[in-house]
């Protein structure tokens, strides 16, 4: 995909497509929309009068036949009043975008801003990358399955923006290949997401892994039973029990050429399926499980994104890829595991066994030479019901570290709510026979889980943990967010990580 600026007039950017961005008033008023009504013959003003489309957030108009204006489609689309005009809004307008292109099989699409047009600061970098995100994310459709002619292509080739300054036009052009870089690590956590359980299976996500690494130069390293037993995982053995799938610990590094400024772990979840054990899952809460490796995907995405984007930052990706079923071997409620830390657990309930996997792969990233430990988990359905479905809870004791993790979020728009974790809510999860349970009562259920995976973090490390079971997955889509795997939170943790 190649991005480029035009100077104008808007007809002479000839695209296939061509997206105007309005913002809400009277679209009159817009230079950019009166030089293509003119070149329209005044059908667009007849339109938007007859639609009466004003430009809100969110609206969108198509105007077919458009061919006295040098292509074929022009889409207006509503950027909202001017004050509140933000990166999100230019994310949405280039998820409009992606979607029409890809229903029609554009391989060429132009936009015409105002905002980008009058250079009054309304469009810069942070807009246009996310514009390209948007671009990229609202053209992804998970289809693979579907039969071919089903199957619709996003196929876009040559994207041009009007742009008359010469001022920033290069920070312009390089803000957007980032953000075609980031949307594309984004898509692959979400191919990863909705891909089943029955492709998706342990051995798959390591394929998957060995693959990237050799794809992108990073340093693989996969962890086997053996090795996984020699060093005490117990709690992850346990939970892999019940699978016919053996249990894997993977280990990505992505090392940058020159300075070093910062050295982080990310660690993900990863139960390819999570039917709850003998604790089972009523039909409704296991229908989506397959979901329940959403955090792994996102570090497979994250180290893709890193690989491409080469911030100056050391990465590790690591997960610990499992699932968690029924059987005669499967694990119990009261059985009694020891984790890699030498901890010992009670099993207070087998559907909580995202916590057990990932004290063990906390354990590992702890013995790693990195400053700062971030985990992703689809850990708890509480979450869910505390924050809803667009924001991740957000656990640390570092205030820096979630003022930063907030405020990445706020640009990418993957929304962080910070959680607390009170020193007296230890008790509520101490074992009866063990010196922890993997459960403590109902009420507080996300706190809980986020103080156990703490008891697995070596105490001088940075460490945050994002519990992502609500955003990890849309049931209902938005202009960059289609239904399904939503890749949450790959533009966060790249908008951190390269910042
Ligand atoms: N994978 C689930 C959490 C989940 C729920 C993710 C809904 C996405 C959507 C996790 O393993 C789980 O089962 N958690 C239990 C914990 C409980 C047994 C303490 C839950 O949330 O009910
Ligand atoms: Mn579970
Ligand atoms: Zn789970």
């Amino acid at each position: 995909m190649k991005f480029s600026l035009a100077r104008g007039p808007v007809p002479k950017l000839t695209p296939g497509l061509l997206v105007v961005g309005v913002p809400q008033g009277n679209p009159k008023k817009s230079a950019v929309f009166q030089e293509l009504d003119a070149a329209a013959d005044g059908s667009a003003e007849a339109a938007v009068r007859d639609e009466k489309f004003t430009g809100k957030a969110g609206e969108t108009l198509l105007l077919p036949g458009m061919t006295r204006v040098g292509c074929r489609q022009v889409l207006l689309v509503g950027l909202g009043e001017r004050r509140e005009i933000t990166e999100r809004s230019y994310r949405d307008l280039g998820g409009h975008a992606g979607a029409r292109a890809r229903k029609a099989g554009f391989q060429r699409i132009g936009f015409a801003l105002e905002t980008a047009v009058e250079g009054r600061g309304g469009f810069g970098p942070r807009q246009a990358q996310a514009l390209a995100e948007g671009l990229v994310l609202g053209g992804y459709r998970f289809q693979k399955y579907l039969k071919a002619e089903d199957q619709d292509a996003f196929d876009v080739q040559d994207v041009r923006v009007l742009y008359p300054a010469r001022k920033g036009a290069a920070e312009v052009v390089e803000a957007m290949e980032a953000g075609r870089k980031v949307a594309d690590a984004q898509c692959l956590a979400r191919d990863l997401v909705n891909e089943p359980a029955n492709v998706a299976t342990p051995p798959y996500m390591v394929e998957y892994a060995r693959r990237l690494a050799a794809e992108k130069g990073l340093e693989v390293r996969v962890l086997e039973r053996p090795e996984l037993e020699a060093r005490g995982m117990g709690a992850l053995l346990a939970v892999s029990q019940g699978t016919q799938h053996p249990p894997f610990l993977v280990h990505l590094t992505w090392r940058p050429g020159g300075e070093v400024k910062r050295r982080v772990a990310l660690v993900g979840k990863c139960l390819t399926f999570d039917s709850g054990g003998y604790d089972i899952k009523p039909p409704d809460g296991m229908l989506d499980m397959k979901i329940d490796m959403g955090g792994a995907a996102a570090v497979l995405g994250t180290m893709a994104g890193i690989a491409d984007l080469k911030p100056q930052a050391e990465v590790h990706g690591i997960f610990a890829a499992t699932e968690n079923m029924i059987g005669p071997a499967a694990y119990r409620p009261g059985d009694v595991l020891r984790a890699a830390n030498g901890k010992t657990i009670e099993v207070g309930n087998t559907d909580a066994e995202g916590r057990l996997t990932l004290a063990d792969a906390l354990c590992y990233a702890s013995e790693l030479e990195v400053d700062t430990i971030v985990d992703a988990a689809t850990l708890t359905g509480a979450c869910v019901v505390a924050l809803g479905t667009d924001y991740a809870g957000l656990y640390t004791d570092s205030d820096r570290l979630a003022r930063q993790l907030v405020e990445a979020g706020e640009s990418a728009d993957e929304k962080l709510w910070r959680m607390p974790m009170p020193k007296e809510y230890r008790e509520l999860f101490k074992g009866e026979v063990a010196e922890l349970k993997n459960v403590g009562p109902r009420w507080g259920g996300s706190i809980t889980a986020a103080m156990f995976l703490k008891e697995f973090v070596s105490p001088d490390k940075r460490w945050a943990h994002l519990d992502i079971a609500g955003p990890v997955h849309a049931d209902k889509g938005r202009p960059s967010t289609p239904k399904g795997g939503t890749g949450y939170p790959v533009r966060l943790l790249l908008r951190w990580l390269c910042r």
